[in-house]
């Protein structure tokens, strides 16, 4: 599959069948996060792999976009050691964690799985409920699995290349 395949394949699954992630798939997933690129290679991230009943039902405190998955991902940055930008004292550790989560989106889609980016949880609750250090920053929860029903891809809603692009 070309990449622009795999990015056409990817959509958001908001319904999983119950089985589980296999094992080597997890493994493959957490391959991919590894090999994104972070801000001077500093390597900010802490991923959480919620796969237990337990685990699951402590995500399903701080979101309700969990979508009983077998599987979610929590993906955190560590204000600590993310890399600083001196002019102006910006640190890019969102930026890092963001492409993980790219990264474990676009790994699932090839290994027929799917996932849904998820911003729309309770910080505070997600601090309290996976005991995060003052340094961890949860960015995104991840829910995966295999995807339980077709989709209504959204991709041919996209805005015209010519809309966000200026060619000087
Ligand atoms: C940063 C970000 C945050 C998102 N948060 C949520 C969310 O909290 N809940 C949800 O159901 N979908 C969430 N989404 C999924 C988007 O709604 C979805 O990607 C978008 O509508 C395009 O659809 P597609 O992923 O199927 O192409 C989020 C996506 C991104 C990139």
């Amino acid at each position: 599959m070309s990449f622009l395949e795999l990015a056409k394949s990817r959509y958001s699954v908001r319904k999983y069948e119950g089985r589980p992630v296999e094992p080597e798939k997890l493994e493959a997933l957490l391959e991919a996060a590894k090999l994104a690129p972070t801000g001077c290679d500093n390597q900010p991230l802490h991923i959480y792999v919620l796969q237990s009943p337990e685990a699951r039902a402590k995500a399903a405190k701080c979101t309700r976009c969990t979508f009983g998955a077998p599987l979610v991902f929590l993906i955190c940055y560590d204000t600590n050691t993310s890399w600083k930008r001196e002019y102006d004292g910006y640190r890019c550790g969102e930026f890092d964690a963001s492409i993980v989560v790219t990264h474990l989106a676009l790994e699932a889609t090839d290994l027929g799985l799917g996932t849904c980016i998820v911003a729309w949880f309770d910080p505070a609750e997600t601090r309290q409920q996976f005991a995060l250090p003052d340094n961890l920053v949860p960015l995104a929860f991840l829910p995966c699995g295999y995807p339980a029903a077709e989709p209504a891809p959204r991709h041919f809603e996209r805005k015209a290349v010519s809309e966000f692009t200026t060619i000087l």
